[in-house]
């Protein structure tokens, strides 16, 4: 969705504004511009379409010797995406220029009361109405007329904000949007998301809600939302500015793949204990909490939405508790029935998706115990959280998650092992098995990998396939998902994944000659019957690849992909490898924008 990057310095502003602007473009957006600040007031820049087109204006900041100013790429919500429409906007004085993430409910009401005082109003957007209030508000101080402005707002924002009569000052302010301030020497970042200021900073201060700050290259200075200035420590990314490039890879999302050997090493280890347990910082329940519990709900969206249909399975088999999966946008209205016995899990790549966050803030108000599994350290989802698990993949940029997605897997199966062990539901010995298990899952990937080519070849000879069909058992239909959702989000070709007993009860009409089916058949305890299913949809003229780890099923399809074996329970993590890798190269060999496919945003702040 949208970025914003500011700046507060010695150096020239722009050329870091854009640079920042083009580590944002993963986000998705349509349309991206700077304003500047200098003794001679504000100049606003902006173009509809690729940032390229702005930097080509801009000669790539060349000649502009402002040190101060904030850029932002736009995702429309309010309005087309023209260059009327993209940020930053100037109130009507030309004194004030917004930038903006999220979205103002009450823009409505806002814009009626502006045309009533006859504002006359140059885009269709919620933000220019931010700038037109701010020139309404100011009595001669920024700050508290950003305090009033924000106190009308509803509904979500990250803001920056220039005032021409302070040329050296960036103002922030958030509320259900992430921003954070990259401390640099003797400059200041102001960001929506870490890599657009990696290369500059590793410090950083995350602004918390309802929070405002003051930058200057002197300083910076957060307020509570009470108004009382605040202090809080800088944190340090452990993320470097090399794991947000793409380097020689024609792709991040083929980058990220290749990733996740590291990703889950990273994510594992430091939990597995020399004498083969799982460590209790995985989980900070006591035994008697976690005996208490009568139930887990495992709530995500999309990817990590599959990644819990996962962990649901483990968690039940080790844990011994009922456990569900929900989708975060359905389970908050739902008006779930929680209470203090059972551990909500929130699964987030980005710890910043709007309907997870309004989830954890729901089971916090029913008082459920609740526990994040989040990629993106400091942000609001971590902070907000009971318990924090970080999945340390590194930064993520392709918009079709992979390397967060195996690493989410990965922390789940850490908390499922935990869970037994404090609930004391596991077998003698079961828990220096599985983690010997879980030590190997970063050799399999990394041999997994190996099926690049094939999988190539398969995607070149299926490219044209206008619908596609995943199904399996089990954790096997947890894959098929997050196997289909791949494919489709970045090849646009329909795709769906079935619970495979289910095809017969209606899908299965639509198995025509030709067809193509992917079956995950990994657990062999259920093996024989999708088999049995893969037999049916084969009699009906379906093209089937098959993904198996046993390898006495040659003649059981068309392709058959003999995968390792592992514990079933980590399975997944190992059958979704080559079916990144396929959907990637379906969609490289029908040209499509891999890692930004239309319509979509990395991380998704909006409801
Ligand atoms: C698909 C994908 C999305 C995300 C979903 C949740 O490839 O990436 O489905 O998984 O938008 O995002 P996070 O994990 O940031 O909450």
């Amino acid at each position: 969705m949208c970025g914003i990057v500011g700046y507060c310095g010695t150096q020239a502003a722009t050329p870091l504004l854009l640079a920042g602007l083009s580590r944002l473009e993963y986000r998705g957006y349509d349309s991206a511009g700077v304003a500047l600040a200098d003794e001679t007031g504000l100049s606003v820049y902006k173009e509809a379409g690729r940032l390229s087109l702005l930097t080509a204006r801009l000669r790539g900041g060349e000649g502009f010797s402002q040190t101060v100013g904030i850029g932002h790429t736009r995702w429309a919500t309010h309005g087309k995406p023209t260059t009327a429409n993209a940020h930053p906007h100037l109130s009507a004085d030309g004194r004030f220029a917004v930038v903006h993430n999220g979205i103002i409910e009450n823009e409505a009401e806002l814009r009626r009361e502006l045309l009533d005082a006859d504002v006359t109003l140059r885009s269709e957007t919620d933000t220019e109405l931010i700038a037109q209030l701010l020139q309404r508000e100011y009595q001669g101080n920024v700050w508290d007329a950003l305090r009033r402005v924000t106190a009308r707002l509803t509904g979500s924002f990250a803001l920056g904000v220039l005032y021409a009569g302070e040329p050296e000052t960036v103002y922030a302010a958030r509320r259900q949007s992430p921003l954070v301030l990259g401390v640099g020497d003797g400059e200041l970042f102001l960001a929506s998301d870490m890599p657009a200021i990696l290369p500059y900073t590793a410090q950083f201060v995350p602004l918390e809600d309802g929070e405002t700050a003051r930058l200057s290259a002197d300083g910076y200075t957060i307020y509570g939302a009470d108004g009382e200035p605040i202090t809080r420590a800088v944190q340090e990314a452990d993320w470097d500015a090399e794991s947000a490039e793409r380097g020689e890879y024609a792709h991040f999302m083929l980058k990220e793949i290749e990733e996740q050997p590291e990703a889950l090493a990273a994510t594992l280890l430091p939990h597995l204990t020399a004498d083969g347990a799982v460590g209790d910082e995985v989980l900070p329940l006591t035994a008697e909490t976690a005996q208490a519990l009568r139930r887990v709900v495992l709530v995500g969206c999309g990817s990590a939405y599959h990644a819990g249909v996962v962990g649901r399975q483990v968690i039940e088999r080790l844990a011994q508790l009922p456990a569900e999966a929900e989708i975060a946008s359905e389970f908050r209205y739902r008006q779930p029935m929680l209470d203090r016995h059972t551990l909500v899990i929130f699964i987030s790549q980005s710890g910043e998706t709007a309907d997870t966050l309004a989830a954890l803030r729901e089971s916090k108000r029913k008082g459920a115990r609740t526990l994040s599994v989040v990629n993106v350290a400091g942000s609001t989802l971590a902070a907000e959280s009971d318990a924090v698990l970080p999945t340390r993949a590194g930064p993520e940029i392709a918009v079709a998650t992979t390397k967060a997605y195996t690493a989410q897997l990965a922390a789940l199966y850490l908390v499922a092992i935990r869970l037994g062990a404090l609930r004391g539901t596991m077998e003698d010995g079961e828990e220096r098995r599985l983690t010997a298990e879980l030590r190997t899952l970063p050799h399999h990937v990394r041999e997994l990998l190996g099926t690049a080519e094939r999988m190539h070849a398969l995607a070149r000879r299926q490219q044209a396939l206008s619908d596609a069909y995943f199904i399996g058992r089990g954790t096997d239909y947890a894959a098929a998902l997050e196997a289909s959702l791949k494919l489709k989000e970045i090849s646009y070709i329909h795709s769906e994944a079935y619970a495979a007993g289910e095809l017969k009860h209606g899908t299965i009409s639509l198995i025509e000659e030709g067809t193509f089916v992917a079956a995950l058949a990994c657990d062999e305890t259920l093996l024989p019957k999708t088999l049995a299913n893969v037999r049916e949809v084969r009699a009906r003229g379906a093209w089937v690849l098959l993904v198996t780890t046993d390898p006495d099923t040659a003649d059981a399809a068309d392709e058959v992909l003999v995968i390792p074996q592992v514990e079933p329970l980590f399975q997944a993590s190992l059958s979704i490898v080559p079916l990144q890798l396929f959907g990637y190269y379906v969609a490289l060999e029908r040209g499509c924008d891999i890692d930004r496919p239309r319509n979509l945003a990395k991380s998704v702040t909006v409801e």
